[in-house]
């Protein structure tokens, strides 16, 4: 474990740990240290405002705060000083502790909504930002600012997390490909789909037909079952593609998302040379019953 993810407020967001394990797990990669830690601390506009007054005399519900265990010297960070953090070496995490990261969700939500991406792309974001601050990098002046920056991206970018946000046409070109090996001889509709897991890898999918009409599989559930048995269990995107019509999920493909998907998971949905469009799963199923709802933790 990266992380120790500990909630301030009720847990929101289910399998918000693996996620964020992977985002400190890419950004300790990226500066070359292995075998640390740190915690996270997810909490509101409150509690974030009084740690922020009580810790650092301002009053104010920022977005997120770090509080290093380590400090380094001017112009170095984690990798340049190994003794330096072997000192923060702690037997009980069997890791080196860097520190304490605190998130204000409410306004990761803010945010996330701003910018017109996921909330969980926000927390990611937030976490990586909070991990290069616990390794020694700040924001004070333009050239600290910029390698900070080349280094979030750095880590988020290995995890198919990009500044851009999704590329949909990327998706859409590989679920263009899979609608290619459909087998529909009864419906003649080719469909192909292509799921972005969390993680950053893609998984394809195509419809598959039978004589016995009802045993019919979507494109949507071929790649999802593609993605749960390479390891998968989020995911942040899915695109849909028809041979010769926009190919929209049908009600059982869109809960089977939902068991993987938070509401706001985009859906590129179109025809086959025509172009997409992008829903959320939100509005292709509202009210979607959800893995919470019976108590599950995806
Ligand atoms: N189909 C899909 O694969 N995905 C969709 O989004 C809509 C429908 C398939 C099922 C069946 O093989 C054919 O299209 C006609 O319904």
């Amino acid at each position: 474990m990266n992380i120790e993810l500990q909630w301030d407020i009720p847990e929101a967001s289910p399998g918000l740990e693996a996620l964020l394990d992977r985002v400190a797990g890419a950004c300790f990669e990226a500066e070359g240290i292995e075998n640390a830690a740190f915690a996270i601390r997810v909490t509101d506009d409150a509690g974030i405002r009084t740690l922020n007054r009580e810790m650092r005399g301002v009053d104010s519900a920022t977005d997120v705060l770090s509080f290093p265990t380590a400090r380094f010297p001017a112009g170095k960070t984690a990798r340049d000083c190994p003794k330096r953090l072997r000192r923060e070496y702690d037997p009980y995490l069997g890791a080196v502790n860097l520190g304490d990261c605190v998130i204000n969700y409410d306004r990761a939500r803010r945010q996330a909504e701003e910018y017109g991406h996921p909330l969980r792309r926000e927390l990611a974001y937030l976490t990586a930002h909070s991990a290069f601050h616990l390794m020694g990098y700040d924001h004070m002046n333009e050239e600290e600012k910029t390698a900070m920056r080349e280094m979030e991206e750095k880590a988020l970018g290995k995890l198919g997390i990009t500044r851009e946000g999704i590329d949909c046409d990327a998706l859409f070109a590989q679920a263009c490909e899979a609608m290619q090996m459909a087998y529909c001889p009864y419906s003649k509709f080719q469909v192909g789909a292509c799921i972005l897991a969390e993680d950053g890898r893609t998984f394809t999918g195509c419809n598959f037909e039978n004589a016995s009409y009802g045993a019919a599989i979507c494109a949507e559930r071929c790649a999802a079952g593609n993605a749960i048995v390479h390891g998968a269990r989020r995911f942040a995107a899915i695109a849909v593609v028809g041979s010769t019509a926009v190919a929209w999920p049908c009600g059982i493909c869109r809960q089977v998302l939902r068991e993987f998907s938070d509401p706001s998971l985009p859906v590129i949905v179109g025809a086959y040379g025509k172009g997409y469009t992008v829903r959320t799963l939100g509005e292709l199923l509202p009210e979607g019953l959800s893995p919470e709802d019976l108590g599950v933790t995806v």
